[in-house]
């Protein structure tokens, strides 16, 4: 019965997307060297690995519509980071513990086996169940899922059926998992357990420790924690859900965040210090992480945000959202996450131009040949007396559109302003940037997306953008006085 169903859907999944891909492959908003969905909807990140050499990078995949309905798992392999290939659908949700989606989940190597673990999403008449479900494949392209199926029953008494995304680790010869959950009182929270074989599973208790450190009503719902050593600290990630703006923070719908700590396995009590946000753009979220066999702490994440489809224009043409950039992790003294874009990403530059010591004053600047809408540029600021300097990215020739990247040096405010982007939704987003002497910013623009990385990774912003294509200007600027670029490179990517 369920292969009758699994085919049905497969075929409905194979035959939404080959009647799209005229209309997708049209579109100049797709983006040139970004994971998206072959056609229809994705979101967030699940199962990434690297396993014999090969990354995997698994997704929430709806491929009948530019919505989000019924969850597959797509799936895309790459030798280097950069070129991704195209691989059959993962998980079809095919069995009664999945009626209603393949949701998150996560991947490990047990022994020589490609192993995934996700949340099996039913909704009877409404109401919410989820089982937590194990697959395996003998060769990296077909997945069988374990007769045992589910491995986790339902959630623990106290909490609700929002409990889902296993992300699985080992430790020491023991499986760990944490997973999102939240309380009967509507908080959300991150359950730790442990299994000796991936099949049979223990309640340790909450990660975070029961005084809470502080965050307790943060959020009615936390999710896709991922939890992993970095340095001599434990770092985890979580989604918190329901938090109000306060300020420059938490100014997207759902936030994106992550608490340093030391974790006791034996309790699951986790000694952290304050939640911070992983990006400081439009779209950022559900960030998945990895060890690579070169020992890196790699995350990928969604540069998208759920529930506001219409923030995206690519789903006119039949598909909707795309992958960050996979960056590593590094974790500083005081505690602070790092993230630099992976190094591999330098195969995509071809023709190279350069400037040094140029000097701004009260003034918008254009360079010769800095331009263009998919390109990779790094700029180098030394701070003089201008109260605010910048660049401004995908700009009309009529000043019609531009995206404007701007630091105040009073204030030491980065900002990103999207109110001239173009189609879309405008706003600004800004986070605190501490530098006296020097600002670093290294851009990478796609037809339809910008990743910003300042200061060699301290704070990052993601954001989708909707400029029309012949929108390809970059300016540099300084008001109130005067800053000198020390160096500014371009490539072409
Ligand atoms: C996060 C999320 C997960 C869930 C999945 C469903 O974006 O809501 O919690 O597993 O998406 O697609």
């Amino acid at each position: 019965m369920s292969q009758e169903k699994r085919k049905e859907l497969l075929d409905k999944a194979y035959q939404s997307i080959a009647e799209k891909k005229d209309k997708v492959e049209n579109d100049y908003y797709r983006l040139q060297y970004h994971v998206m969905p072959p056609a229809g909807w994705l979101n967030d990140p699940n199962g990434f690995i690297q396993f014999d050499g090969v990354y995997h990078l698994f997704y929430q995949f709806h491929p009948w519509a530019p919505e989000s309905g019924l969850k597959y798992w797509g799936h895309y392999t790459s030798q280097n980071l950069v070129n991704w290939e195209e691989q059959p659908i993962a998980l079809t949700p095919s069995k009664w513990y999945e009626t209603h989606g393949c949701y998150s989940g996560s991947a490990v190597d047990d022994d020589g086996v490609l192993t995934l673990m996700y949340t099996g999403n039913v909704k009877d008449d409404g109401v919410r169940s989820s089982y937590q479900c194990l697959v395996t494949s003998a060769d990296g392209i077909n997945f069988k899922k374990s007769e045992g199926n589910p491995v986790i029953d339902k959630q623990p008494e106290g909490y609700t059926a929002h409990f889902r995304d296993p992300k699985v680790w080992k430790k020491d010869g023991t499986w760990y998992l944490v997973i999102g959950a939240q309380t009967v009182a509507e908080e959300g929270r991150v359950l730790l357990y442990k299994s000796a074989n991936l099949k049979e599973w223990d309640l340790i208790g909450e990660v975070v420790g029961s005084n809470l450190n502080g965050l307790d009503n943060f959020g009615y719902m936390w999710e896709c924690p991922d939890l992993f050593t970095l340095g001599e600290k434990e770092v985890l990630i979580v989604l918190p859900q329901g938090l109000e703006a306060q300020g420059d923070l938490y100014n997207n719908i759902y936030q994106a965040g992550y608490l340093v700590g030391e974790l006791d396995y034996e309790t699951g009590e986790f000694n952290h210090g304050e939640f911070i946000e992983l990006d400081r753009g439009f779209d950022f979220y559900a960030a998945q992480t990895t060890l690579d066999q070169q020992g890196r702490r790699i995350m990928i994440a969604w540069m998208g945000m759920p529930e506001e489809d219409e923030k995206y224009a690519e789903r006119e043409n039949g598909w909707i959202h795309a992958m960050t950039l996979p960056r590593v992790l590094e974790l500083r003294e005081d505690n602070k996450l790092i993230q630099k874009p992976v190094p591999e990403l330098k195969q995509l530059r071809q023709e190279k131009i350069d400037y040094k010591k140029v000097k701004i004053k009260d003034e918008e600047l254009e360079l010769d040949q800095i331009c263009g809408d998919v390109v990779e540029l790094i700029a180098e600021f030394e701070i003089e007396d201008a109260s605010e300097f910048g660049i401004k990215v995908r700009c009309a020739q009529d000043g019609s559109e531009e995206t404007v990247i701007k630091y105040d040096t009073n204030n030491q405010k980065l900002s990103l302003n999207r109110n001239k982007s173009g189609r879309g939704e405008s706003g600004i987003r800004r986070c605190l940037l501490e530098s006296d002497s020097m600002v670093k910013l290294h851009l990478f623009i796609d037809t339809s997306s910008l990743e910003l990385f300042a200061n060699e990774g301290e704070e990052v912003f993601s954001s989708r953008l909707y400029p029309s294509k012949e929108s390809q200007g970059i300016k540099f600027f300084a008001q109130d006085g005067q800053v000198t670029l020390k160096k500014v490179t371009k490539w072409n990517l």
